[in-house]
This record gives structure tokens, sequence and C-alpha cells, in this order.
């Protein structure tokens, strides 16, 4: 098998030359970056999110615009844009199919597009025209911190499904739906998501942690890029889904490497995201992950991707309760016995 092959996966019903997707993020709003991605072997790209608040803010920073242009409020000139500027003002949902479009155009591979909310305020009826512009497939990221005491576990997991159930009600588009690490049965859940349409799940959405700010004592938002340690938690729900549900599954947070990207097939994912790695490394990063990925094939004899995925998935793994909590007291135990107390 020539080594174009022996990568193939097929994902979302897609058929992609390998499991290699850049995953959501800003670089799909860049002009070049998408071409670079495909150039370097990227099988599928998955564009950055059209968010619920984006389209319900558009009506309301038109609306400021013109108020504050009618009365002519003299500081709004600093943060305003003037009145030829406001062609440029372009709806959120326009744009972001102006740019689907364009990537359509440019780009050979399939391209996934994303919405991103939490609400069943009306805001999924926008599939339907990601659908109509070309995009391949759709992935519905929901991300909501469950932060109310008078919210059950029931109600957060229902909230993922109406949602899911309203777009499924306007698009055809195989949908994959990025979920969070925080369900408190997580496999059930992706089977109710897969009952409810779900072509594909992505795990897992990384919520930006907010940090305390120990001199202003504000609350401060921040972003960091991921590590490849957090990708082994992926990895482990996806070997435990594998045998369980027969569902797609991406792998997104902490692929940075051909390992990285190794293990979560051999646990069972379809595709492995990257944001982080290609954010930090740029695009041309895809290409040497590819080159070290066939080189562990070649030296653990692997013929193919299709061949590998799974074959370490709790269903087939020699060990399977070391996905589990089994081997818990022998970690602890080791760690007793090979590390010494600092005192
Ligand atoms: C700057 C930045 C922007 C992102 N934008 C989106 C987005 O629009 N939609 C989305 O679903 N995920 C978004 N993500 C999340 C990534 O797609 C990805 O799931 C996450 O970063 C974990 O993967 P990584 O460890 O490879 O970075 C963004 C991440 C970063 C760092």
């Amino acid at each position: 098998m020539n080594n174009h092959h022996r990568l193939t996966t097929e994902y979302l019903g897609l058929q992609l030359a390998n499991p290699f997707v850049p995953s959501a993020s800003p670089m799909t709003r860049d002009a070049d970056m998408p071409k670079r991605l495909e150039d370097a072997g990227a099988s599928a790209i998955v564009m950055h999110s059209l968010f619920e608040e984006e389209l319900k803010n558009q009506h309301e920073q038109l609306h400021q615009f013109i108020h504050h242009q009618d009365i002519g409020h003299f500081e709004a000139d600093s943060f305003l844009p003037w009145p030829e500027q406001m062609d440029n003002i372009k709806d959120a949902r326009d744009n972001y199919l102006e740019i689907l479009h364009h990537l359509k155009k440019q780009l050979d591979i399939p391209v996934i597009a994303s919405l991103n909310g939490i609400s069943m305020d009306g805001w999924v009826e926008h599939g339907r025209e990601i659908e109509q512009a070309g995009a391949d497939a759709l992935e519905l990221n929901i991300y909501y911190i469950a932060a109310n005491a008078s919210e059950t576990a029931h109600q957060v997991e229902q909230r993922y499904i109406d949602i899911l159930k309203a777009l499924k009600a306007v698009v055809n588009l195989p949908i994959s739906v990025k979920i969070s690490s925080q369900h408190s049965a997580p496999v059930h859940f992706v089977s109710q998501l897969k009952q409810n349409g779900a072509s594909g799940v992505v795990l897992f959405n990384r919520f930006f942690v907010p940090d305390i700010n120990l001199d202003t004592l504000n609350i401060e938002p921040q972003l960091h890029y991921s590590s490849s340690l957090e990708s082994l938690l992926r990895i482990r729900w996806v070997a435990i889904i594998k045998g369980q549900v027969d569902i797609d599954l991406g792998v997104t947070g902490g692929i940075h490497s051909a390992n990285d990207s190794i293990k979560a097939i051999l646990a069972g994912a379809d595709v492995t995201h990257m944001c982080s790695a290609l954010l930090m490394h740029g695009a041309k990063h895809i290409s040497m992950i590819r080159e070290d990925f066939i080189a562990w094939m070649d030296k653990k004899e692997y013929q193919s991707v299709i061949q590998m995925k799974g074959s370490l998935s709790q269903q087939y793994a020699i060990d399977p309760v070391a996905f589990e909590r089994a081997n818990y007291l022998e970690v602890i135990d080791s760690y007793s016995r090979s590390t010494e107390i600092i005192k």
C-alpha cells in the first residue's frame, strides 16, 4: 500500500486523506493560512465558529451606530466607523458565509463549518445557509458552563440534545457535536447524542479558565496554548466510548505531535484535530507530523490507519480496566515506592 492510501480515514461521511484536521480557530479568518494548511497535508479544515452572540449582537451594534450618528455624538467618532465605512459593517452571518464561499473555492479539501452557542433562541437556523453555501459538514460547539445550582445534569444534557435536534431539523449535513469533558455520564450522553442524530462527537472543548489578578483583584480571562498532556484525558474517553457507541470520534485538545495523534487513533479516534500546535509552529507542522506518523507505522508494521483505529480501545486492550479506576491504587503505590518525599 502506498503511503497516501495508508493514512486514509472516514469522518462524518467524508473520505479523508489522513486524520490530521486543523480545528476551529482564527486560522480560517486568515487570507492564505487555509491554503498553507492544505498544502502541508491537512485533510479537511474546521472553520472558526459563527457565535450565537455575534448573530444576536449584530442588530444591536447597527442600531447603536445609527443612533450615535443621528445625535452627532462627538466622542463616538473615535470608536465608531465613519459613515462611508457603514458598508463595511457586515452582518456576522454574511461575513461568515463569504469566508465559507471563499474557502470552498480556494481549497480541494472538505470544509467543516462551526456553529457555537448555548440557547434555543433560533440561532441554529443559520445552519441552513451554511449548508447552502457549500459546507461539507457542521460542527456544533455547545460551550456551556453548567453554573446554576438549580439545573440538573439531565437538564444540561437535554440542552445539548434540544439544540442538536433543532439543527438537525434545518440541515441535512452530517453534524458532529463538540462537547465538554464535564459531563457526569459521558458514555451514556454520547449515545444520546447519537440517537438524536449526531454523526460524530469531538472530545473535548477546552474551556478558557479565568485567572485572579492578585494586584488588581480583577478576574481576567486568559488564553494559554495546550500541551500534549491534555490529550490523555481525551484519549481515555475515546478508548472507552469506541466499543460502546457507534459514532465518529474526533479528538481536540493537546494533539501536538505524531505520537499524540497515534495514541488517539489507537484508542479509536477517526480524526485528530490541532489548533495550539499550528498556532505555535505554523502550517508546516502538519507535514512533520505526517512524516513521523508514517515512520512509526513502518517501525510497528502497521499497514494503515484503518488497521490502527481502535486497536487499543478499551474493547481490545489487553488490560481493559487500565482505562478505568482499576490501576488507581497501583499508580499511587508505584509512586510511593519510587519517589522519595521531600521533607
Ligand atoms: C485562539 C483560539 C480560537 C479558537 N476559536 C474556536 C472557535 O471559534 N470555535 C471552536 O469551536 N473552538 C475554538 N477554539 C478551540 C480549538 O478549536 C481547540 O478545540 C482547542 O484549542 C483545543 O485544541 P488544541 O489543544 O489543539 O489547541 C479556539 C482555540 C484558540 C486557541
